[in-house]
């Protein structure tokens, strides 16, 4: 990929994708980039406050599964690449409600790529470790390993990375993907475990720790996910699939440590609560095909969980309001009874 672009980036008001909309601004101000966003509850404008206003960055607001939309937006910015992190993505929430997750990650995925097919444009699809499913020890997953998803969130992932994979196969569509590891950093919404652990910290509330805390994650910072996107578009092959993450994993325990020692606060916040259904006990994802791309990530997973909780710390602006607002009803939903079980 050489030369200026248009992209049009869906879900750029989201935790990822504002993050990476922030970086391809800074690292390519000749690109044209259309933020495409339904704005749900995880979508916000303000994730942007800092560069609405850019030279060649504008937002439609739409849904993916409006096809007519889509094809008039890309028509109208002359768009020559989509790069799509539209998505439900949060595990529990799937759990709670899994037919948004089909009709955003599935169908809204599939009237990317037709409109993609249509108008012949390339498209970077954003998808996940959570496709390979619970890995056993000793195995990092390659690109090539079976999908084996196992939560509603996971299984609309896998189908969508199989469409796309499908369109190049079946109509020669230029695409490529990324497989992200479980990202922190700033704006992310606080319904994940990170952002949700840091803010319960330091509104000295208790940290509802699913199970035994002892399931195993690659915690990767969000710029590391940006820059191997990055050099996939610039450098990767069309029609391959690369996994983004720092390679080494932690437990969702020594995260917690991590995030109390940054925050300096006390252990006794910390709750075992009632386990998610199907809780995937480790991901683990080899990121060589990456590397030798000349990608390398910068942080590693302690220094990315502890960016990210320091950065919760110095921006009670963005996730105050959130706390008040709406999201007090999902907390009680989900964690209410969980956290009244787990008193001590
Ligand atoms: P997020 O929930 O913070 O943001 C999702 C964004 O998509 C929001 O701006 C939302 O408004 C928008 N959106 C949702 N439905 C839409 C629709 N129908 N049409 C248009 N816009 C819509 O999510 P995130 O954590 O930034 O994740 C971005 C992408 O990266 C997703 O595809 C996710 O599956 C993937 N991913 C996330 C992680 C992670 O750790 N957060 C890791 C790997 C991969
Ligand atoms: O692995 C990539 C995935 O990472 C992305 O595809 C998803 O979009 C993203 O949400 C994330 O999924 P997880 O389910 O792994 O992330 P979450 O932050 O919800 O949880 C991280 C770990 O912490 C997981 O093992 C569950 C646990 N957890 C989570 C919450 C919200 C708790 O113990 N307590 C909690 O309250």
């Amino acid at each position: 990929m050489t030369g200026h672009h248009a992209l049009l980036v869906t879900g750029g008001c989201g935790f990822i994708g504002s993050n990476f909309v922030r970086y391809w601004l800074k690292q390519h101000p000749e690109s044209k980039v259309v933020v495409y966003d339904k704005l749900t509850y995880a979508g916000r404008k303000e994730n942007l406050h800092d560069v609405w206003g850019s030279p060649g960055l504008s937002l439609v607001v739409g849904d993916i599964g409006d096809r007519d939309l889509v094809r008039r937006t890309c028509q109208d910015h002359a768009i020559d690449l989509i790069v799509n992190f539209a998505a439900e993505t949060h595990v529990d929430q799937s759990i709670l409600g899994p037919l948004v997750f089909t009709d955003t990650n599935v169908r809204g995925t599939h009237v990317l790529l037709e409109v993609a097919r249509e108008l012949g444009i390339r498209l970077h699809h954003i998808s996940t470790d959570e496709v390979y499913g619970h890995i056993r020890d000793g195995h990092q997953s390659v690109e090539t390993d079976e999908l084996a998803p196992r939560s509603p969130y996971a299984a609309s992932k896998a189908a969508a990375d199989q469409l796309v994979q499908a369109y190049a196969i079946t109509y020669g569509l230029s695409v490529t993907i990324t497989r992200g590891a479980n990202n922190v950093g700033p704006y992310q919404y606080p319904e994940k475990a990170v952002p949700l652990f840091s803010t319960n910290a330091l509104l000295g509330e208790p940290l509802p720790v699913y199970g035994d805390g002892q399931q195993m994650r690659d915690y990767a910072h969000v710029e590391d996910h940006c820059t191997g996107i990055e050099a996939v578009l610039l450098k990767g092959k069309a029609g391959e699939v690369y996994n983004v993450g720092t390679g080494h994993e932690m437990t969702n325990l020594e995260m917690v440590d991590i995030v109390l020692e940054t925050l300096g606060q006390d252990h006794r916040l910390v709750r075992h609560v009632a386990d998610r259904p199907g809780h995937d006990r480790r991901y683990s994802m080899n990121v060589d095909k990456l590397r030798a791309l000349g990608w390398t990530p910068k942080y590693d997973p302690r220094q990315a969980v502890a960016e990210a909780a320091r950065w919760y710390a110095d921006n009670r602006w963005w996730w105050e309001p959130i706390r008040r607002g709406a999201f007090r009803e999902y907390y009680q939903k989900q964690y209410g009874e969980r956290l009244e079980a787990a008193r001590p």
